[in-house]
C-alpha cells in the first residue's frame, strides 16, 4: 500500500527541503472507516478500534486537513490523560504532523497533559490548537475507550462547522502522510528536532499551575489549613487519572499538606481498572474515606481532568450548587474575579440556582444546551465568567474547558474566606449559608443506562405527543404515592439561540416547568457508547428553612414519580431502577 513513487504536494517540498529529502514524506494509500464522526468531545471508540489498520492515522490526518487555513507551517499543543494507547498513538501523531507541515509541537511530558492544561497551554503560548488524547471519565485499558479530540486557536474544542470538515474528510479519504520517524523519546523535557518538527516536551504541570496561582490566593488558603486548630482534613483524589500530578503539585508542593492528603494520584493506562469518574457512584473510595475518617473537605476529578466532585464529610456539594456557590463568593474569595463578574450560565438541565445569585447580583445568566462548548462563544465575547453544567463540570473564562483542579481550588478559596468571616465553618455551613439566603434548590439525576435505543425513542416521541396535547398546559400531574400534585406551566423541547452567531441547536431535551418553580426534564445522552441512555433530571426549589437539611431524594420524592408516570418510562426502557442517582 506504500507508493513506490511518494506524492507530495511541491509547497511543503520547498519548505521541507533543507530538513528532509524526497523520500521522507510518504503517501499511504488508505480507505475510509465509517463512523469517524467527532462529537464535540472528540472521535471515542474502543481502543481495539484505534488499533485497526490506518483508523488512527486516517482520523489524524482529517483532523491536519481541516484546520483552519490549514496545517503548513503551524504549532500545536499535543497531549491527553495518559490512557492506554496514548503514546503509540502520540508518535503516529509526530509523524503525520511532520508530513503535513506542522512546525511545531508542544508536547506534554510522557504524552500526559490535562485537557484544563492543554486548553491554558494553548491561550498562553497562542498556538493554532491541540490535540487531547482522551476518552475523559470512561475507562481505559486494552478493552477500553481511547479518543483523539481536536481544540481550536482559542483553547476550546473545535466548534462544529470544524468537526464535520474533519468526518467529512474521513468519508472519503484515500490517502494519508506520513515521515517515517523512529519512536520519540517521550520522557524527557527539552527541545528536540524529530524530523521536519521541533518538539517541546514540557513538564505537564507547571505552565497549569502557574496560571492558578495567578488565579487564586495560595496563601489565603495555606493560612487557612495550616493555622486553624485543629487542623482542616483535606483529601484529594485523582482516580488513578491525569490530575494525580497536579493535585501532588497543589496539596503536597504548594499548600504543604502531607502525603495522606492525596490518593490515587499516580495516572494509569487503565485507571486502576476502575471508572475514572467522580460522583457519588464511582469515586466510592473517595466517599468513604471521607466519611470514615470525618475529612473536612474531599474532593475527586475524572480522568483528564475537566470534571470535579466537592465531598466533605456529611456534605455532597451538587454541581448545580457548586457552581452557584463559586459565582456568590467569586469577588472575595477569587482575586481573578476581583475586578467584575461580566456574567454566569449553566447548562439547561442544571438547577437555577445560579440564575438566583445572578438576579441578585444584576448579572446576566445564560441557559444553554448540555455541552460545555455552547459556553466558549459566551466567554471569547466577554459575556460570560463563571459557569457549570449537573454533570460535575465547573469552570471559567480563564480557559475553555471545564476544569476541575480550578473548581476543587475555587472550593478551598471558598472555605478559607468563610473561615475568616466565622472561624469554623466547613462545607455544610457554606451550604447552609447558602440557602438560607438565596433558598435551596433541590437536585437529582437519574441515569438509565444502556438501554434499547427504540424504547428510549418511543419515550421522547410518547413525551413530545402528551406536551402537544391539548390541555396538558395547565393539567395537574399528581404524585403516586401522595397528595401532591403540580400544575403544568410550560412544557417543551429545550431550543437554543446562540446569543453571539445566530446559530439555532433544537431538540436539546424535553422540560417541564410547573407552576410552583419545579422542573422535570428529559434527555438522551450524547456521549453514551452503546444503546441509548436516558437521563431525568428532577427540580424542586424551596424558600421554606426547616426543608433545607432535608435529604433531596425525600423531597423530590413526588416529583419523581410524576415523571415516571407521565413518561411511562419503565414501560418503554424495561427498566425499574436507574443505575446511578446523583
Ligand atoms: C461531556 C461534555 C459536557 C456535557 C456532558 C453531557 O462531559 O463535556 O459538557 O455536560 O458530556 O453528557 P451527556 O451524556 O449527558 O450528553
Ligand atoms: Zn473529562
Amino acid at each position: 500500500y506504500i507508493h513506490d513513487h511518494p506524492v507530495f504536494p511541491a509547497s511543503q517540498l520547498s519548505s521541507f527541503k533543507a530538513i528532509v529529502t524526497m523520500s521522507d514524506i510518504i503517501t499511504v494509500q488508505t480507505k475510509p472507516y465509517s463512523g469517524q464522526k467527532p462529537g464535540t468531545s472528540g472521535l471515542r471508540k474502543k481502543v481495539k478500534i484505534f488499533q485497526q489498520e490506518h483508523y488512527t492515522e486516517n482520523f489524524v490526518q482529517a483532523i491536519f486537513s481541516a484546520m483552519p487555513d490549514g496545517s503548513e507551517g503551524k504549532t500545536i499543543v499535543l497531549g491527553g490523560d495518559g490512557r492506554y494507547f496514548s503514546p503509540e498513538a502520540a508518535q503516529i501523531i509526530l509523524r503525520i504532523a511532520a508530513a503535513n507541515g506542522i512546525k511545531h509541537v508542544i508536547l506534554g511530558q510522557d504524552a500526559i497533559l490535562s485537557t484544563p492544561a492543554v486548553s491554558a497551554l494553548i491561550r498562553s503560548l497562542k498556538t493554532d490548537g491541540g490535540i487531547l488524547l482522551t476518552a475523559s471519565h470512561n475507562p481505559g485499558g486494552p478493552d477500553e475507550d481511547f479518543g483523539i479530540k481536536f481544540n481550536t486557536a482559542n483553547g476550546g474544542p473545535a466548534p462544529e462547522e470544524v468537526t464535520d470538515r474533519i468526518y467529512k474528510i474521513t468519508e472519503d479519504i484515500k490517502e494519508y502522510k506520513i515521515v517515517k520517524l523512529p519512536d520519540l523519546d517521550l520522557s524527557k523535557t527539552g527541545e528536540f528536532q524529530h524530523g521536519p518538527i521541533k518538539v517541546t516536551i514540557v513538564d505537564p504541570v507547571s505552565n497549569y499551575i502557574q496560571l492558578l496561582k495567578e488565579i487564586f490566593d495560595f496563601d489565603m488558603i495555606k493560612n487557612w489549613l495550616h493555622t486553624t486548630t485543629p487542623k482542616p482534613t483535606v483529601l484529594f483524589d485523582a482516580l488513578n487519572g491525569v490530575t494525580g500530578p497536579y493535585g501532588r503539585a497543589i496539596f503536597i508542593d504548594e499548600l504543604g499538606l502531607d502525603e495522606s492528603s492525596v490518593q490515587q494520584c499516580v495516572p494509569k493506562p487503565d485507571f486502576g481498572g476502575s471508572h475514572p469518574d467522580p460522583n457519588l457512584t464511582y469515586a466510592h473510595d473517595l466517599v468513604a474515606r471521607v466519611e470514615k475518617e470525618q475529612i473536612e473537605f474531599g474532593a475527586a476529578s475524572d480522568g483528564d481532568g475537566d470534571r470535579n466532585m466537592i465531598y466533605g464529610a456529611g456534605a455532597f456539594v451538587t454541581p448545580s450548587d457548586s457552581v452557584a456557590i463559586i459565582a456568590d463568593w467569586a469577588e472575595k474569595a477569587i482575586p481573578y474575579f476581583k475586578s467584575g463578574i461580566k456574567g454566569l450560565a449553566r447548562s439547561m438541565p442544571t438547577s437555577g440556582a445560579i440564575d438566583i445569585v445572578a438576579k441578585s447580583k444584576g448579572l446576566e445568566v445564560f441557559e444553554v444546551p448540555t455541552g460545555w462548548k455552547f459556553f466558549g462563544n459566551l466567554m471569547d465575547a466577554g459575556r460570560l465568567s463563571i459557569c457549570g453544567e449537573e454533570s460535575f463540570g465547573t469552570g471559567s473564562d480563564h480557559i475553555r474547558e471545564k476544569d476541575g483542579v480550578w473548581a476543587i481550588v475555587a472550593w478551598l478559596s471558598i472555605l478559607a474566606a468563610a473561615n475568616k468571616e466565622k472561624p469554623g465553618s466547613g462545607i455544610n455551613d457554606v451550604l447552609m449559608q447558602h440557602w438560607k439566603k438565596y433558598g435551596r434548590s433541590f437536585f437529582s439525576r437519574y441515569d438509565y443506562e444502556q438501554v434499547e435505543s427504540e424504547g428510549a425513542e418511543a419515550m421522547m416521541s410518547h413525551l413530545r405527543e402528551t406536551f402537544a396535547s391539548s390541555g396538558f398546559v395547565g393539567s395537574e400531574l399528581k404524585a403516586t404515592s401522595s397528595d401532591t400534585s403540580f400544575e403544568v406551566a410550560e412544557a417543551d423541547d429545550f431550543s437554543y439561540t446562540d446569543p453571539i452567531d445566530g446559530s439555532v441547536s433544537t431538540k436539546q431535551g424535553l422540560y417541564i416547568k410547573f407552576v410552583d418553580g419545579s422542573r422535570i426534564i428529559f434527555r438522551l445522552s450524547g456521549t453514551g457508547s452503546s444503546g441509548a441512555t436516558v437521563r431525568l433530571y428532577v427540580e424542586k426549589y424551596s424558600k421554606n428553612e426547616s426543608e433545607f437539611g432535608e435529604d433531596a431524594q425525600v423531597g423530590l420524592k413526588p416529583l419523581i414519580e410524576v415523571a415516571l408516570s407521565l413518561s411511562k418510562l419503565q414501560e418503554y426502557t424495561k427498566r425499574d431502577k436507574p443505575n446511578v442517582i446523583t
